[in-house]
C-alpha cells in the first residue's frame, strides 16, 4: 500500500464550474482533513455532484484548481483515481450476477487484488453474497456500491447522495457502514441532503446552496452559531398565558390548537415560566422543549431569495 501522505486529504481553491452561460459552482473554497467525515450538504441542483465529481477527476474546472493528497486533480488524473474510491449518485450493477461476483468483477477491472469477503463483511453483506443484483434492496445495492469502491481499498471514499431514497431503517444500515469506514481512518467526502445524516456522521458540514458554501463548521458550531434559539411549546393553555409571558418579557406565538411556542435562551427561562404558570393556576396540557438544529440552521441559509436565478433549485 502506498504509504499515507501528510496534509489535508482535499483542497478546492476558488473553484468555479459553468455549463454554458450557467454557474453551477460558484468559486468555493474548502479543505478536507484526512481521516474526518466531510458532508457537503444542500438541496438538489445546488452543484454537490459538480463539486465532487471535478474532485474525483470526471469534470473539469472552469476556473480554480483541486488536489487531492496533494495531486492536482487536472495533472494527475491517472495517480488520483487509483488512490480514491467513488459511490455513483444511482449506483447500479450488472442485473443478473451476485454481489461476490460484482466485487470480482471490479477488483479485476481496478487490477486490485481485493480482499472480497472482507469487503462483504464491511459492508455488512456476507449473507447476500450469492445474491443476485437485481434482488437487492435499495440499501443493499448501495452497501454493495460502497463495497465496490472500497475494491482499491482508497484512502478517500466518495458518496454521492448514499442514502436517497432508502428507507429510515436501510439509511441507518448504510450509516453503520460509513462509522465503521470512519473508524478505519478512511476519508469520506459524502453529499447528502439530509440534515440529520450530516449532523450524525460528519465531523465538518460545507452547506452549499446555488453553487456558494453559505457555512462550514462542525455541526455542533453551526447550530451553535445560526440556529434560533431554544424553543418551549406549551399545549392547551389558558388564553391568558400569552400576557403574563410578554409580562415577563417573552415574545409568545400561537401554534396549534390554543398552543404557544416560546423563544427562549436558557434553562432558566422554561423553569421560569413554568413556576410562573404554575402559581398563576393556568391550566397547561403539555410541554415539549426543542433544542435548534441542524435543519434549522440549513432551512434558514438555503431559504429561496427572489429573483436572478437560474435553474432548478426545488428540494
Ligand atoms: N452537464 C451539465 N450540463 C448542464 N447543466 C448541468 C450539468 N450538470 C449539472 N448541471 C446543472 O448544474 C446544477 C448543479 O447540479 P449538480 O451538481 O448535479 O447538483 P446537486 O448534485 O447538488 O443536485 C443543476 O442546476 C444542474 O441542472
Ligand atoms: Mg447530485
Amino acid at each position: 500500500m502506498i504509504m499515507t501522505s501528510t496534509g489535508p486529504a482535499i483542497v478546492v481553491d476558488r473553484l468555479r464550474k459553468r455549463y454554458g452561460a450557467f454557474t453551477a459552482v460558484d468559486d468555493i473554497s474548502f479543505t478536507v482533513e484526512q481521516g474526518e467525515v466531510f458532508a457537503f450538504l444542500g438541496p438538489n441542483g445546488a452543484g454537490k455532484s459538480t463539486t465532487a465529481e471535478v474532485i474525483e477527476t470526471i469534470r473539469a474546472p472552469t476556473s480554480g484548481t483541486v488536489t487531492v493528497l496533494g495531486m492536482d486533480v487536472g495533472k494527475r488524473k491517472a495517480q488520483v483515481v487509483r488512490r480514491i474510491g467513488v459511490l455513483p449518485q444511482n449506483f447500479s450493477s450488472f442485473d443478473r450476477i451476485t454481489v461476490r461476483e460484482s466485487l470480482q468483477y471490479y477488483a479485476r477491472v481496478f487490477g486490485c487484488d481485493a480482499d472480497i469477503d472482507a469487503l462483504m463483511d464491511l459492508t455488512n453483506l456476507r449473507d447476500r453474497s450469492a445474491a443476485r443484483f437485481n434482488t437487492l434492496s435499495g440499501g443493499l445495492k448501495q452497501r454493495l456500491g460502497i463495497a465496490v469502491a472500497l475494491v482499491n481499498d482508497p484512502e478517500i471514499l466518495f458518496l454521492d447522495e448514499p442514502t436517497t431514497g432508502l428507507d429510515p431503517q436501510a439509511r441507518r444500515q448504510v450509516w453503520d457502514v460509513l462509522k465503521g469506514l470512519k473508524d478505519r481512518g478512511k476519508t469520506v467526502f459524502l453529499t447528502t441532503h439530509y440534515m440529520e445524516e450530516a449532523e450524525l456522521l460528519a465531523d465538518t458540514v460545507a452547506i452549499i446552496s446555488r453553487g456558494r458554501i453559505v457555512a462550514i463548521d462542525s455541526p455542533v458550531r453551526l447550530t451553535e452559531a445560526h440556529a434560533d434559539q431554544m424553543r418551549l411549546t406549551l399545549k392547551s393553555i389558558d388564553a391568558a398565558a400569552a400576557d403574563l409571558l410578554r409580562n415577563l418579557g417573552f415574545a409568545p406565538v400561537p401554534v396549534g390548537e390554543g398552543g404557544l411556542c416560546v423563544p427562549v435562551e436558557t434553562p432558566d427561562d422554561v423553569r421560569r415560566i413554568l413556576d410562573e404558570i404554575a402559581a398563576s393556576g393556568l391550566a397547561l396540557g403539555g410541554v415539549d422543549v426543542r433544542k435548534p438544529n441542524l435543519e434549522e440552521v440549513f432551512l434558514k441559509l438555503t431559504a429561496a431569495k427572489p429573483a436572478t436565478d437560474v435553474g432548478d433549485h426545488a428540494r
